[in-house]
């Protein structure tokens, strides 16, 4: 083997020993370098006779190319290395689940609450709003619930220390018919508007919560009457429960707002409640007292009012069972409704 050969075969052997870039850079200098072993060559080249130059030259010229064209080689294969690498330790993981936050979704009573405005959206009721803390006089006197009445213990509730301006404590409202007083005082008849919103009384076991939520209507003009209240709220719960397969009940009871007054009873006849008499609502034509305490002539204005749970409307649709449900904030609860 010529010298140049075996200088080939070194710088071969070098090149592929050399693990990286930096490495490899070193032992290219060996041998192309200034000082190095091909270079030395050339340069002892100077003093050789012009046949042996062109020779020689030419071989040695052969050799560096060889070692430059291995030289490449190497250095591709290295950075080839060299990327894999980094592809593989900066590696994503494209199937792991991302870190978005989870979706919101509306709490089943909300939920309730917005259809039936909706519902009753569409038959032309207005949506009113108003206080959850009352004055004694909105929340029971207006509503001919005089003070000392035994009625009121019907619906105790919670009070403030903060009096009103007639000397009265201030209450948490028992139920949604201040609102409606709140509405009619304020409009001229008709009146047609619904009353959603949290009430509060002293009550606390599955079926009652000291705060839930109620939806009332009123109804008030020169000629609305007790078939109108049937015509409505019978329509209301066909629409609400999606069927028709439901029959509805006016069972004579008491309220102090209405004269008459009845409880509403309803009766799937079908599904798994089927067969059942469940009370959904109270209702009336609202008292006359009640009528003058709107600001109207009860000579004049008459109309029906009636009021209902939106957790009993909605435990009723979905099937639910226990109403502390609702407030307990267990996900997989609420995840049901997404
Ligand atoms: N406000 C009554 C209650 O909470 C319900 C009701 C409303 C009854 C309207 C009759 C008419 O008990």
């Amino acid at each position: 083997m010529t010298e140049l050969a075996r200088l080939v075969q070194e710088a071969e052997q070098a090149f592929s020993g050399a693990a990286d870039s930096a490495s490899l850079e070193n032992a290219k200098a060996r041998f192309l370098g200034k000082g190095g072993a091909l270079t030395e060559q050339l340069k002892a080249l100077g003093q050789a006779d012009p046949e042996t130059k062109k020779t020689l030259g030419a071989a040695i010229n052969a050799a560096k190319n060889q070692i430059e064209a291995l030289l490449a080689q190497r250095r591709q294969a290295i950075a080839d290395a060299e990327l894999n690498e980094r592809l593989s330790s900066e590696a994503i993981d494209v199937s792991l689940d991302g870190r978005g936050r989870g979706v919101g979704a509306i709490h089943p009573v909300i939920r309730t609450w917005r259809r039936v405005e909706e519902i009753f959206h569409s038959i032309g009721f207005d949506v009113a709003d108003g206080p959850e803390i009352e004055t004694d006089w909105m929340n029971f006197t207006a509503l001919n619930n005089p003070e000392n009445h035994p009625a009121r213990s019907m619906q105790d509730t919670f009070y403030l220390e903060k009096k009103d301006e007639t000397g009265l404590p201030l209450l948490l409202r028992t139920h949604t018919s201040p609102m409606q007083v709140r509405y009619a005082r304020t409009h001229t008849p008709p009146i047609k508007v619904i009353a959603p919103g949290r009430t509060y009384r002293v009550d606390s076991d599955a079926t009652h919560s000291p705060m839930f939520h109620q939806v009332e209507g009123l109804w008030i003009a020169e000629d609305i009457s007790f078939a109108d209240l049937k015509g409505v709220f019978v329509n209301f719960l066909h629409t609400f429960f999606e069927t028709d397969q439901l029959q509805v009940r006016f069972r004579p009871s008491f309220f102090p707002f209405t004269e008459p007054s009845a409880e509403i009873d309803m009766r799937f006849e079908s599904g798994p409640l089927r067969g059942r008499w469940l009370e959904i609502a109270g209702s009336g034509q609202v008292h006359p007292m009640v009528v003058k305490n709107f600001g109207l002539d009860p000579e004049r204005y008459i109309g029906f009012a009636f009021g209902t749970g939106i957790e009993r409307l909605t435990m009723l649709r979905y099937g639910i069972g226990d109403l502390r449900l609702f407030y307990e904030n267990d996900l997989r609860f609420l995840r049901q409704f997404v």
